[in-house]
Parts: structure tokens; sequence; C-alpha cells
């Protein structure tokens, strides 16, 4: 049996990717920081990004044959107004990450982010210009660079925003539409911001499948439609029964977020298209898949 390190096992991806890895017969370890979850079937092992022990702790421990590295500081704003310990963690944690692999003779799936682009042109291939707006892309897009430079069998995968429900913890944009709205809350969503959303099994099972095989360098993983937030709400809307008119149509030049948000990351996934066996949902597909049941 193969074994796995899940880095950020509390996490909303992590979950997934546990839950998932378990089902395909891996044998896996996985890491929290601050919130150890409540699972039993797995080896949790404590993580900080930002101690080098830690780092290397894990590694002994556990000795993967494959490390998939979802941990991180995700929040964009936060990661704006703290940037020293977003390069900590998501910059430096990474690199440091990505040497033991390398000593180990480890396979690393780093998870990465379609804010690593600016959002001018959408559609991004693997091949386009990167130039992140906020510092949070910018934190993502230098542990890509520390990946590649430090580990030769390395995969970059570029996720879209991550919708669907927690595995075991976190939360996603479709969990806070839910959650909201059922408190009869109405919920502002920009009509004219452009992204390619992906339900976080779907992401699961795509993550998992690259770490079984020989795949080297980046790819896009990303829901198979290019979607703006209020219509991705308003299909959430339908599925769940909920009145439409919780929405607020808003435009993005409204926001008063602290970083800045670029408008179309929308990721173009040919690539995984034909690489993978994995078929990338739509929104409707996938929201159906996360609420109908
Ligand atoms: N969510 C999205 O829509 C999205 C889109 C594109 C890419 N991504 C990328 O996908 C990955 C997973 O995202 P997510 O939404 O699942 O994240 P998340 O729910 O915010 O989880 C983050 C994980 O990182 C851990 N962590 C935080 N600080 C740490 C530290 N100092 N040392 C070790 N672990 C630490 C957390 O542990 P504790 O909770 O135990 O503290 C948690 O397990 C991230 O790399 C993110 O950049 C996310």
């Amino acid at each position: 049996m193969e074994s796995i390190l899940i880095t950020g096992g509390s996490g909303f991806l992590g979950g997934a990717l546990i839950v998932r890895a378990i089902s395909k017969h891996w044998k896996v370890f996985a890491t929290y920081h601050k919130h150890p979850p409540q699972f039993d079937d797995v080896n949790w092992l404590p993580l900080d990004l930002s101690d080098f022990s830690s780092i290397q702790q894990i590694f002994q421990y556990s000795n993967p044959d494959v490390v998939i590295h979802t941990a991180a500081l995700t929040h964009v704003d936060w990661c704006e107004a703290h940037q020293c310990e977003t390069k900590l963690v998501n910059v430096l944690g990474t690199e440091i990450l990505a040497k033991l692999c390398q000593e180990h003779n480890t396979r690393l799936i780093y998870v990465s982010t379609d804010l690593v682009f600016d959002g001018e042109k959408g559609n991004y291939s693997e091949e386009d210009k990167t130039n992140p707006v906020s510092y949070y892309g910018w934190s993502k897009l230098e542990g890509e660079k520390l990946v590649q430079i430090n580990c030769e069998n390395h995969v970059i995968a570029r996720s879209a925003l991550m919708y669907g429900r927690p595995a075991l913890r976190g939360t996603s944009f479709s969990e806070w539409l839910r959650t909201t709205w059922a408190m009869g809350k109405i919920t502002p969503l920009f009509y004219d911001q452009y992204r390619t959303p992906i339900e976080v099994n779907n992401l699961a099972d795509a993550l998992l499948e690259l770490a079984s095989n020989s795949f080297v360098g980046t790819i896009h993983l990303g829901g198979s439609q290019k979607i703006d937030r209020v219509t991705f709400g308003n299909i959430l809307a339908r599925i769940l029964g909920v009145s439409a008119d919780l929405i607020c149509k808003v435009s993005m030049k409204e926001a008063t977020n602290v970083a800045l948000r670029p408008q179309d990351v929308s990721l173009n996934i040919s690539k995984a298209q034909t690489l993978l066996r994995t078929q990338f949902l739509n929104c409707e597909e996938g929201l159906q898949k996360a609420y109908e049941t």
C-alpha cells in the first residue's frame, strides 16, 4: 500500500482528500495546525509550517511516497494585512517541504491557486503570464517557484475557487451562501467577477489521480464552466429551494475588501481534460452532487 501525507488535513480540501484517499486504499497521514479534527481513520500529525523542525518531524514519522501540500494561510484579506506570517507559512514552509521531498525521493503535489493571475484576460492556460494582484496570490506563486526549483518530481496544481460541503472541517463559498441564507440574510454577490469553480470532491479525485501518475509540471484544475457569482448563487438557490430574492447583485467596483481581487481568473482546463480520467463537472452537476441528497 502506498502512503500519502496530506498537509492541511484539517482544512476544507484536506478533509475531502483524506476521505477519498482512504476509499482508494492509500495509507494516509494528515496534518493539522490549530484544529485537530475528530476523525480516527487517519494518522494525525501536528504541523507548524513556520517551524523547520516541525516539518522535519512529520517527514521522519510518515516517510510518505507522495505529499499533497494543501496547508496554507488562505484568507486573502488576512494575508494582505499579515504579510510576514504569510511569507513564513506559504513561502518558506513550502520551500522546506519541497527540499525534504527531494531528499526523500517523494513526489510532491503542490496546490496553488487561480489567484496567481491578474484577471485581465481570463481563460488562462498553464503557459500564460502570472501577475498576482494580492499578497496571498504572490505568496502562492512564490511557493510554486520554490517547488519547481527544489523538487524534481513535482506537480503544481492550480485550483479554481472550490465549493461544496466539508468532509471533516473547513468551509467554502457555497457553504457561506447556504448558511447565510439559512439565517434569512441577503448575500451580496458580484455579477461581474468570473471563475471556473470546482466541486471539492471533484478536485480531490483529480489530485489523487495526479498523485498516482507520472506527470511533472503545472496543471490547471477547475470546473468545466466559466461563471459569475450571481449565476452560481442562482443555481445553488434553486437546488436548495431558497428564494433568489436573497441574492443582491453588486459590482466588484462596489467592494470594500482589504486586498484587490482579479475580475476574470477563469482557468483553461484542456490539459487536465486530456491528461486525466477524472471528468470535470460544471456548476449545475457539482452543486447537485454536493447538495441534492
Ligand atoms: N478554498 C479555495 O477556494 C481555494 C482555491 C484555490 C486554491 N486554494 C488552495 O488550496 C489549499 C487548501 O485550501 P482550503 O480552502 O482547504 O484551506 P483551509 O480550509 O483554509 O485550510 C488551511 C489548512 O492549512 C492549515 N494551516 C494553516 N496555517 C498553518 C501553519 N502555520 N502550519 C501548518 N498548517 C497550517 C490549517 O490547519 P488548522 O485549521 O488546523 O489550523 C488547515 O488545515 C490552499 O493551499 C489554498 O491556497 C484554495
